[in-house]
């Protein structure tokens, strides 16, 4: 059968150049079975800022990881899965893929990574309000990295304000929405004045444009007025000249959780840990997020039953960008990083 996928073609640094970086093949596999192994043709795939880390460190031809939701077309007699079952894994931007969906070690990185085991989407779990999509978004990864950072690091109290950079993404506008029903005065950052209104709409107190506010001493006379009494909570996802401004603005006992670092990890703006004594005076404790650590059956539960709920009852509202077709996903993936505009929360293809 012929399987579609894109490979690595060349390693390339800075704001991704996705034509150049990646190359589609497709090739005639004569599909036969080990015993434990499926058949699953993918349907969805997820594009995300990270995925540039590990194209970086992913060998030269080999196919290009990503988060996608599979269905097994055929499967062996000791498969984990069976035929029609549909799956979440790191299955790749692949139009099939053969595997026996167990936990794989990965250390060709910069950290040795583990992706988890592709997990059973148990269909009577998605319908109209949380389509099957969202175990990509909202109901996968995304959604466990904001609901996991504020139900077991973040601790919002009433009054806090919380500071969110990048705000305007799929994980930003999760983790607003959910601190301010606990009482948080929400500020954030965002790149257009559309994102800027939407981010309003869905209660956030103050968005700051950071293209306007494009200097240090802009950032701090902006986040001065949006945040009077300082900053308590810090979800840092950009790091930069906003992280240099927030570290200054942190209050007493103030917590940080460092999701990403866009200016780092794509601006190249390696500056090394600084600013130490504005975690010092104000006790600020700083932690890395890293969602895999809350991949377990119990947690995926309560982020279905409960954070779903709320989805459910509309107190959380939640945005997709579903791109179509193969050949799209380059410019869904390019569009994260050049052109961002139009694109609202989690976005991904439709194979
Ligand atoms: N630590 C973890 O476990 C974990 C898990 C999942 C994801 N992540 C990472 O967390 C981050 C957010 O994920 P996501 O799914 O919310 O991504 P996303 O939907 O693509 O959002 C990222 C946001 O970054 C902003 N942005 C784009 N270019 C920028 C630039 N040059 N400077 C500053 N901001 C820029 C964009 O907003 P504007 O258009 O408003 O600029 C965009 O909305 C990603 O970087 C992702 O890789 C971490």
């Amino acid at each position: 059968m012929m399987i579609e996928k894109l490979v690595i073609r060349e390693h390339l640094e800075g704001v991704p150049d996705a034509k150049r970086i990646y190359q589609k093949i497709v090739e005639d596999v004569d599909v036969k079975l080990k015993d434990d192994e499926m058949l699953l043709k993918t349907l969805y795939v997820s594009v995300d800022p990270y995925l540039h880390g590990i194209a970086l460190d992913t060998p030269i031809g080999d196919h290009m990881g990503a988060d996608s939701i599979m269905q097994v077309v055929e499967a062996g007699p000791k498969a984990m899965f069976k035929v029609g079952d549909l799956v979440q894994g790191f299955g790749g931007w692949r139009s099939h893929v053969i595997s026996t969906g167990a936990e794989a070690l990965w250390q060709t990185g910069t950290f040795p990574m583990v992706f988890p085991a592709y997990r059973k989407l148990e269909p009577k779990r998605y319908d109209h309000a949380l389509p099957i999509t969202t175990a990509l978004g909202v109901m996968g990864g995304t959604g466990m990295t904001a609901w996991g950072t504020l139900t077991k690091f973040m601790k919002i109290k009433q009054g806090d304000t919380l500071m969110i950079s990048g705000a305007s993404g799929a994980i930003g506008e999760i983790v607003g929405q959910l601190a301010k029903r606990s009482g948080a005065r929400i500020v954030g950052t965002a790149g257009a004045p559309e994102k800027i209104k939407y981010l309003k709409g869905l209660g956030f107190d103050a968005v700051i444009n950071y293209k306007q506010e494009d200097t240090p001493e802009k950032l701090r006379a902006a986040l001065g007025a949006a945040a009077p009494h300082g900053i308590d909570k810090y979800f840092d996802q950009i790091g930069g000249d906003i992280t240099d401004v927030v570290f200054s603005m942190l209050n007493v006992n103030s917590q940080v959780a460092v999701c990403w670092q866009w200016a780092v990890q794509i601006g190249k703006e390696y500056v090394g840990p600084r600013l130490l004594p504005y975690i010092m005076f104000p006790r600020a404790t700083i932690r890395g997020i890293y969602c895999l650590e809350w991949f377990t059956p119990e947690n995926w539960l309560e982020l279905h039953d409960v954070f779903g709920g709320l989805i459910r009852r509309g107190a959380v509202k939640y945005s997709e960008t579903i791109y179509e077709g193969f050949d799209n996903i380059l410019d869904a993936y390019q569009r994260l990083f050049v052109g961002s505009e139009q694109n609202r929360g989690k976005v991904l293809v439709k194979l």
